[in-house]
């Protein structure tokens, strides 16, 4: 670390509510620094460990009203919203150093049109695409466009904005529905049309700090809601790092053409961006190319990723909220990760809630259980309150130890509606395998 770093602060408050917000709040407990750390709202998991306030995370005026009163010296935002909302800009006023972009920053993940413009004039690799606000000539270049074919509502609907249409009707209809339909609201009012790209997804998570970055451990999502990469798309259903696919060769390739022209283009753009540049990537067989930036820790990367780097996690978001991340090396644990998420029955269409939880009674090394949706009932219960409910994560020396002791422990969690996939890492373990 540089001679001048700032001393890491004393008082921490995470913003969020779900299983991202858990495993950081897991990882900054642990760090030598023994900051006192709060949460807000945090969720029944996270309750057990620290002090949880509820005050919402969309609530910009009552956070920053909270990290007066607590004295806070330094906030960690999870969830994507608020730094739209400008949470991290009300911070800097207030004086209160804060990791996670100003909301110029968060609209690389507010606005795909946004984004899209930026990537093009960047000349970072990404599918070709189209802007629409209107749906005649929407339609007519859908009509010009190889099927399937992506229509992508322009604005944060939290997940549920992108339709891969297999058919020009199913495209026809997304297209009335995000421009005329109640559904998107305003979001819906643009929209982008973009070429289909064909390969395997990885989750590259870059933490920003103006023009230093440190690449994050790889890792790879499931975000179908079944075996096998089918039926809709979720916040994500399972991840595992290091994703094998992204070879040390790929990575440099990623970084060269993609991490750090993306760097570059955000600085060159004024953006004030301290924070998680989550860059969701296609490896196609024409290279790897970028389907969409976020702009903060993924939820379930950040449970596999994380748990990996030996080092103080505190120090890193520190270093990079203060501007003082350049000099920085990660040390990465050779283990590998792997995490299921437990959802309730009927996500991510409507769910059953109020489920009583019963834990294991004991943890094999290794193995961590992360909240996201709980909540205690009247009796002091865990009981499943969110879509997302748990995530189970183990730690071992291979991805098929660490997907077996992860397995186990989804098994042994007694819940009538648990729901959870079976399929994990499999994409990997097949490659191991051969
Ligand atoms: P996004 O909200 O942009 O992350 O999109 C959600 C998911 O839709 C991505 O993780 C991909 O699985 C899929 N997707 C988005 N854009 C494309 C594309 N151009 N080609 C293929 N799949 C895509
Ligand atoms: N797991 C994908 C995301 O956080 O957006």
């Amino acid at each position: 670390m540089a001679v001048s770093a700032s001393p890491l602060p004393r008082s921490i408050l995470v913003v969020g509510s779900g299983g991202r917000e858990h495993a950081l709040v897991r990882a900054l407990r642990a760090s030598p620094a023994q900051p006192r750390i709060l949460c807000a709202p945090g969720n029944a998991g996270i309750a057990d460990e620290v002090t949880c306030i509820p005050v919402a995370a969309d609530d910009v005026a009552g956070l920053v009203a909270l990290a007066r009163r607590e004295q806070i010296e330094f906030v960690v935002v999870g969830p994507e919203v608020p730094l739209a909302l400008g949470l991290a800009d009300r911070l800097i006023e207030a004086g209160v150093p804060v990791y996670g972009p100003t909301a110029d920053g968060a609209r690389l993940e507010a606005s795909k049109i946004f984004t899209k413009r930026i990537l093009l004039q960047y000349g970072i690799p990404t599918a070709a695409a189209g802007v629409f606000g209107e749906v005649a000539p929407a339609l007519a270049y859908l009509r010009t466009r190889p099927l399937p074919i992506v229509v992508k509502a322009d604005g944060l609907a939290a997940g549920k904005g992108v339709v891969v249409a297999q058919s020009l009707a199913e495209a026809e209809a997304a297209v009335s529905e995000m421009l005329e339909g109640e559904k998107f609201g305003t979001s819906g009012r643009q929209l982008l049309i973009e070429d289909c790209l064909f390969g395997e997804e990885t989750s590259i998570l870059v933490v920003v700090s103006g023009r230093d970055y440190l690449i994050l451990p790889t890792s790879q999502d499931h975000k179908r809601i079944g075996d096998g990469d089918t039926g809709p798309n979720t916040g994500g259903m399972g991840t595992y790092s290091p994703a094998d696919v992204v070879t040390p060769a790929l990575l440099e390739r990623i970084e060269r053409e993609i991490v750090r022209p993306s760097v570059e283009a955000i600085a060159a753009e004024g953006m004030v961006f301290r924070g998680t540049l989550f860059v969701g990537i296609m490896l196609t067989p024409d290279g790897p190319k970028v389907i969409e930036y976020n702009a903060r820790f993924g939820d379930p990367e950040t449970q596999v990723v994380l748990p990996r780097l030996r080092n103080d996690v505190l120090a890193i978001l520190w270093a990079a909220a203060k501007g003082e991340l350049a000099g920085m090396t990660l040390s990465v644990r050779p283990e590998h990760a792997l995490c299921v998420v437990i959802a309730a029955k009927g996500y991510p269409d409507a769910y059953r809630k109020g489920d009583v939880i019963t834990f294991p009674q004991t943890l094999p090394e290794g193995v961590s259980i992360i909240h996201a949706g709980t909540a205690k009932n009247s009796a002091g219960q865990m009981v499943m309150n969110g879509g997302r409910v748990l995530g189970v994560t183990a730690l071992a020396a291979t991805l098929r130890a660490a997907a077996d002791q992860a397995y186990a422990v989804c098994e042994k969690i007694e819940c009538a509606g648990k729901y959870f996939r079976r399929d994990i890492g499999a994409r990997q373990l097949k490659r191991d395998i051969k």
